[in-house]
């Protein structure tokens, strides 16, 4: 049998790291009452770091992608597959993954973005994966590059506290041994509007908002629910229980939601990969980024079970059970 397993990974965090009271202080200019003590009780974001103006998604993918490359000992020339998760493109076209690909200074290999917002790195590892395992591609870089600091509303209290800019990334390659063990995909589209950045571009201008809107109790709500089940549902594929978890890496959005789901799989919380407090919530690069800081911290290791959860806009949602 063949099956894709991770070779390597890789992250990066743009320079400015910017804690709750320096936000707050940058808030409170603008006559926007936030607080250091109200973001980490109701969220467990202590800092998060923003791109300069001139970085874009694929500025944070690209030196990503190169310490996952180095992590998995390969240069990019052997990299057949590159794939981009991001709703912050650097354009509406041509895709980051082609600019990534420029940037690495490579060509020919195929290259394309996938957009499930908070969801799009478990998106985009599934994808890979089918991929590997038809024989369509043997290696696989696989990327989740966010800038969502550029559609934040920072007049709107109640989201521009939660997120924050990164990149995190992977390289996935053909094995016999397993790897990823099982994955899911969901989409609900009956709650597009809870969680949008409803703009677009069009006769050349932007129509309708460019900033992010949510409303944050009823994605609360929709978000416990659905990881549960999605694990479930992974870890009877695999014919693994919940026992099997070594580790837990949900989507770092809320450390309520994700120490939500760690209970509910009957998890010790110290089984559960945290780096929303030092990242805020960088969408598709949450959780490649929590797994790289986990493997980099000597947490997980080679042949630990790993569970990996995407939740987001759209709604959308997945996980990926895999073999470190
Ligand atoms: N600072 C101070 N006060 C605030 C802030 C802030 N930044 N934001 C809101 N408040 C106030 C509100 O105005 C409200 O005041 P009021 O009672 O006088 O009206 C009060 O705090 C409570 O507001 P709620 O919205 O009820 O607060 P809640 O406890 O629901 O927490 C939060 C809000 C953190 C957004 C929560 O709903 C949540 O975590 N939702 C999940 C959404 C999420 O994590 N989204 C991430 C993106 S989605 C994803 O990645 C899946």
């Amino acid at each position: 049998p063949r099956y894709s397993r991770i070779l390597g990974t890789g992250s990066f965090l743009p320079a400015d790291r910017v804690t709750n009271q320096a936000l707050a202080d940058r808030l409170a200019a603008d006559g926007i009452e936030t607080s250091d003590d109200w973001i980490v009780e109701r969220t467990g974001i202590r800092a998060r770091h923003f791109a300069a103006p001139d970085q874009a998604a694929s500025d944070l993918a690209f030196p990503a992608a190169q310490a996952a490359l180095e992590a998995a000992g390969l240069v990019a020339e052997e990299i057949d597959l590159i794939i981009v998760a991001t709703s912050t493109p650097d354009m509406v076209f041509p895709s980051t993954a082609c600019l990534l690909q420029r940037k690495l200074g490579v060509h020919g290999c195929a290259a394309f973005d996938v957009q499930a917002v908070c969801s799009g790195f478990v998106y985009a590892l599934t994808v890979a994966d089918s991929m590997i395992r038809s024989g369509a591609a043997n290696k696989a870089l696989v990327v989740g590059a966010e800038v969502f600091s550029r559609i934040l509303d920072f007049k709107d209290r109640t989201t521009c506290v939660l997120f924050g800019d990164g990149a995190g990334a992977v390289v996935l390659g053909a094995s016999s041994e397993p790897g990823i063990l099982a994955t899911e995909l969901h989409a609900d589209s009956r709650h597009v509007d809870i969680l949008c950045t409803p703009g677009t571009v069009s006769g050349g201008q932007v129509l309708g908002s460019p900033l992010l809107k949510m409303d944050g109790q009823a994605v609360f709500k929709v978000a416990v629910g659905v990881l549960e089940k999605v694990a479930r549902s992974v870890l009877d594929k695999a014919g693994l229980t919940d026992a099997d978890i070594d580790w837990l890496i949900p989507h770092q959005a809320n450390i309520r939601i994700m120490q939500g789901t760690a209970k509910k799989l009957k998890m010790d919380l110290n089984k559960l990969i945290v780096t929303v407090d030092e990242h805020g919530n960088t969408s598709a690069a949450s959780v490649p980024l929590a797994l790289d800081v986990a493997v980099r911290s000597g947490r997980v290791q080679r042949g630990d079970t790993v569970m990996l959860e995407g939740v987001g806009g759209g709604f959308t949602w997945g996980a990926a059970l895999l073999k470190y």
